[in-house]
Formats: structure tokens, sequence, C-alpha cells
């Protein structure tokens, strides 16, 4: 018998406005999850929760460690607990080596890195009472292979991969699990970008002849943290159709 439901239990996607975000945020209400969603605008973050079916939408900048930290604590003492957490905020921008300003730095790792580990932080505090609970962040495949003209990018993606791997060695005996998605290209707003010849290209070089859609990663993120996935932690799933082989 599979055990994908997760009815019963508490979960928290940042970035859920759009995207991957709010196609998790739907993938994890349609298997019983009551379900609390993010966004940076609080009008915005409303509106996804009613159409992804969530309890709530919350206004939360992913940069701001103080405000993560009570949004999080908010979440569980409402709730009563906290089961799952995604963090999903992050950003892309390209530059080629020469042309990277100190701003695109700053801005990128303060959000890729430094957002989903003041999630990650702030989800192990609000599981560790329950000793249980199951986190995913957002890493990518130009994490784990690098990208001409995305270095920033890549740079943060590959730091995401590690803060799953060694938050999972952390928190393993307090029973929680942490995993991370590494998805190829997704048609979201975030690569809406790139020119037709590059999604061309892309296509052409994936396996399965095509760009990924967000919800085939928020299937893969309600894989990993419901149940069927109890003995998976620190692992980075590929989500590319085979775009890395
Ligand atoms: P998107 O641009 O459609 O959505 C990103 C979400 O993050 C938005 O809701 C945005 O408001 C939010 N966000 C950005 N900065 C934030 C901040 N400082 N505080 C709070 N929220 C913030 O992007 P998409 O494609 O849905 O990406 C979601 C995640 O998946 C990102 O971490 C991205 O890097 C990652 N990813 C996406 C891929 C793709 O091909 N679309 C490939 C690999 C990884």
């Amino acid at each position: 018998m599979t055990d994908l439901s997760l009815s019963g239990r508490v979960a928290l996607v940042t970035g859920g406005t759009r995207g991957i975000g709010l196609a998790t945020a739907r993938a994890l209400a349609e298997a019983g999850a009551t379900v609390v969603l993010t966004g940076r605008d609080e009008s915005r973050a409303k509106e996804a929760a009613s159409a992804a079916g969530a309890a709530a939408g919350l206004a939360l900048d992913v940069t701001d460690a103080k405000a993560v930290s009570a949004l999080v604590r908010g979440v569980a003492k409402e709730h009563g607990k906290l089961d799952i957490v995604v963090a999903n905020a992050g950003i892309m921008e390209d530059a080629l080596l020469g042309m990277i300003k100190e701003e695109l730095v700053d801005t990128t790792l303060s959000t890729n890195v430094a957002g989903t580990l003041h999630t990650v932080q702030a989800a192990a505090r609000a599981m560790m009472r329950k000793k249980s609970g199951a986190i995913v962040v957002l890493a990518s495949i130009v994490g784990e292979y690098g990208s001409a003209g995305q270095t920033v990018y890549a740079a943060s993606k590959a730091a995401v991969a590690n803060i799953a791997r060694s938050a999972a060695k952390e928190l393993g005996r307090s029973g929680i699990r942490v995993n991370a998605v590494a998805p190829g290209v997704i048609e979201t707003d975030l690569t809406s970008g790139l020119s037709e010849d590059a999604k061309a290209e892309n296509s052409s070089r994936t396996p399965l002849g095509r760009l990924g859609r967000p919800e085939e990663v928020a299937n893969a993120i309600r894989f990993l943290v419901s149940d069927e996935a109890s003995f998976i932690t620190g692992q980075v799933l590929g989500i590319d159709g085979g775009l890395v082989l």
C-alpha cells in the first residue's frame, strides 16, 4: 500500500506565488496537507493561496532572517506543529564572468543561500520539538555541473545542495529528513527570458525531448516529503528529463 497522503500534516512553502512554489503548494494541498505559502507581496500570496487550495498566504522576504524565524514560529504555533517545509524562494540572473557586479553577487547569495539557510534553520527549530519533519530545498542541475554565464547562480545552488547534505547529517537523529531537488529547465517566469533558440537547444539536448513543467518538480517534492520517502535524506534528486546525461 502506498502512503503518499499528507493528511493531517502542516506544510510551509516559500516563494509560493507562482512557478514551482505554487505547483508545490497545490500538490501538497491536494495530498491533504494544510498548506501555508509565502510570497514577497501579501496580496499576491493571498491570491495564490486561494488558487492552490492553501490555508493561508503570507508576506515574507526570505533574506530577512528575523522575519523568517518569526513567520515559521507563528505558523507552527497557529497549527500546533510544522511537518513539512519547502525552501523554494530563489532568483536567477545571468552574467558572464567579466560582467558580474557586486550587487548581483549580494542579491543572489542573500536570496538563494542565506534565504534557504534561514528557512532550514527556522524549520529545524520548529520540527525539533516533535522530533520529526521533512524539508526540501531547491537546488539546480547548474549547481551540480556549472553553467557558462551563470557562475553566481550555479555557486549559490551548489551551496543550497550542501545545505541539504549538511543539515541532513545534523538533523537525522532528530527524525528530520532534508533533501534537495535539482530541476533542469522548467517552464516558469524564471526561465521565460530564455530565447526560443535556447529553449529549443535545451529541449534537443534533453533525452525526453522537452522542457519540464512546474508540476513535475512538485510531484517529486510531494514524494520526498511523504512517508514513502522515509529512508531518504541528504539526496539531491535531478528532475531534468535526463539533460545531464
Ligand atoms: P519563479 O521566478 O517563477 O518563482 C520564484 C518565487 O520565489 C517567486 O514566488 C518569487 O516571488 C519568490 N522569491 C524570490 N525572491 C524572494 C525573496 N527574497 N523572498 C521571498 N520570496 C522570494 O521561479 P521558479 O522557476 O518557480 O523557481 C523556484 C525555485 O526553483 C528557485 O529557487 C529556482 O532557483 C529553482 N529552480 C528553477 C528552475 C527552472 O528552470 N525554473 C531550475 C532549477 C532550479
